[in-house]
C-alpha cells in the first residue's frame, strides 16, 4: 500500500507575491495558514526599492497577519539603476531583507522600473557578493526579437552567466526556472548558485494553456513550456538535490484582470500548494524528498534554520475541498485548479 501520512518540517514559500491593500488581507492567509516564511517579491505599485518601503511594507503585512499565525515575511527590495548599496547593506545586516530582486526591464507584471543597463548596477552587485546577499533573478530576456518560449534560456547565456563570471561569489537565485536549461544551468553552478520551482510548473506545459480554448488562469511568467521541460523540472524538484526549493509564484490577480482582452499573468496557488506538491512527489515515487525541496534546502541556500514545526500531509480516498477561488472585496480570485482531485490534506493547516 502506498504511503498515506507524511510529516515534514513546516514549508516555507521562497518566492511570493501578495500585493497590498485589501488583496494583501485577503491573500495572505492562504499563505500564513501553510508556511512560516516566504520570501516576499516587491513588484508592487511603486516597487519597494528602498529600506524604508521594505520596512513600510513588512509592517503592513504583518498587521494583515490572521490571529495565531506564525509567519515571518522575508522582505526584498526591487533593484533599480539607482539602488544605493549603503541602504541595501544596512537593510541586510539589520536583518530586514533577505534579498535583492532583479527584474529585466518589461520582463513581468510591474518591471517598468526593472533594469535595463545592466552597467548601471555593477557597484550594488559588487557589495552584494561582498556581504552575502542573494541577488534573486527573474530570467527573461525581454527584446521583442526574442520568441517568448525562448526568453530563458537566451537570459541565461546572455546576461546570467556574464554576470555570474563577473561576480563568482554573487549568491544568486535563479527564480521560477522553466526549462531543462535553467535546470541544467542551476546543477552545474556551484553552492552559490540556487533556483526555485514552482508548483504550476510542474504540473502544466504549454498545452494545457493553449489546446481546447484559451485558458487565462494558467497563463503566468515565465509562460509554461514544453512537455519535456515540465519533466525536468520535475525531475529536478524531485531529486533532492540542494540546489532546487520551493518558491510557488503565487501571484494573485483578481479574475477580472485575467478574463480580458490584455490578461495579466500570475496563477494563485498558495492555498493549495501543499496538495498539489504531495501528489506530484507521490506521482513520481519521491514522497520522501518532499522535505528537502519545501522545507529544507531553500533555508541552507539563504543560511537560515529549517523550521522546528512539522506538517502532517495525510492521503484520504476523499477529495480534498478547495474553493475555486478566494473572495476579496474587489472581486474574486481563482484558485490553481490542477485538473485532477487532490486526496492530500495538510491536516494541521493553521
Ligand atoms: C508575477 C506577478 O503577477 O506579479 N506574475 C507571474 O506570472 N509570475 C510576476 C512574476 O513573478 O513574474
Ligand atoms: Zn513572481
Amino acid at each position: 500500500m502506498s504511503e498515506t501520512r507524511l510529516t515534514i518540517r513546516r514549508p516555507d514559500d521562497w518566492h511570493l507575491h501578495l500585493r497590498d491593500g485589501e488583496m494583501l488581507k485577503s491573500v495572505l492567509p492562504s499563505t500564513s495558514a501553510n508556511f512560516r516564511r516566504a520570501i516576499i517579491m516587491p513588484n508592487l505599485v511603486p516597487p519597494v526599492v528602498t529600506s524604508q518601503d521594505a520596512a513600510s511594507y513588512r509592517e503592513r503585512i504583518l498587521a494583515a497577519l490572521p490571529a495565531g499565525h506564525d509567519f515571518t515575511p522575508l522582505m526584498t527590495l526591487y533593484l533599480t539603476e539607482t539602488t544605493d548599496a549603503d541602504d541595501l547593506e544596512q537593510a541586510f545586516r539589520s536583518g530586514l531583507i533577505a534579498g535583492v530582486k532583479l527584474y529585466p526591464a518589461g520582463a513581468t507584471t510591474n518591471s517598468q522600473s526593472g533594469v535595463r543597463d545592466f552597467d548601471k548596477v555593477t557597484g550594488v552587485l559588487e557589495r552584494m557578493a561582498e556581504i552575502g546577499l542573494p541577488l534573486l533573478v527573474h530570467g527573461e530576456v525581454t527584446s521583442a526579437d526574442v520568441d517568448i518560449f525562448d526568453r530563458e534560456a537566451v537570459f541565461i547565456e546572455t546576461v546570467l552567466d556574464p554576470i555570474r563570471r563577473k561576480f563568482p561569489e554573487l549568491k544568486v537565485v535563479m527564480e521560477h526556472i522553466t526549462t531543462e536549461e535553467g535546470v541544467a544551468y542551476a546543477k552545474s553552478g556551484g553552492d552559490n548558485l540556487g533556483a526555485t520551482i514552482t508548483t504550476h510548473h510542474l504540473i502544466i506545459n504549454r498545452n494545457d494553456i493553449l489546446v481546447g480554448g484559451i485558458k487565462p488562469h494558467f497563463y503566468c511568467l515565465p509562460v509554461a513550456k514544453r512537455e519535456k521541460h515540465r519533466l525536468a523540472l520535475r525531475a529536478a524538484a524531485t531529486s533532492g538535490d540542494a540546489t532546487f526549493f520551493l518558491g510557488t509564484d503565487s501571484a494573485p490577480h483578481l479574475d477580472q484582470n485575467k478574463l480580458c482582452e490584455c490578461g495579466c499573468a500570475g496563477i494563485f496557488s498558495s492555498l493549495n500548494t501543499m496538495s498539489c506538491l504531495a501528489h506530484v512527489f507521490e506521482e513520481e515515487e519521491a514522497l520522501g524528498k518532499l522535505e528537502a525541496f519545501a522545507s529544507l534546502n531553500g533555508p541552507a541556500f539563504y543560511g537560515m534554520a529549517p523550521n522546528e514545526a512539522t506538517i502532517d500531509l495525510v492521503k484520504g480516498s476523499e477529495k480534498v475541498s478547495y474553493p475555486p477561488s478566494i473572495p476579496t472585496p474587489d472581486g474574486p480570485v481563482t484558485l490553481f485548479n490542477p485538473g485532477y482531485d487532490l486526496l492530500w490534506k495538510v491536516e494541521n493547516q493553521l
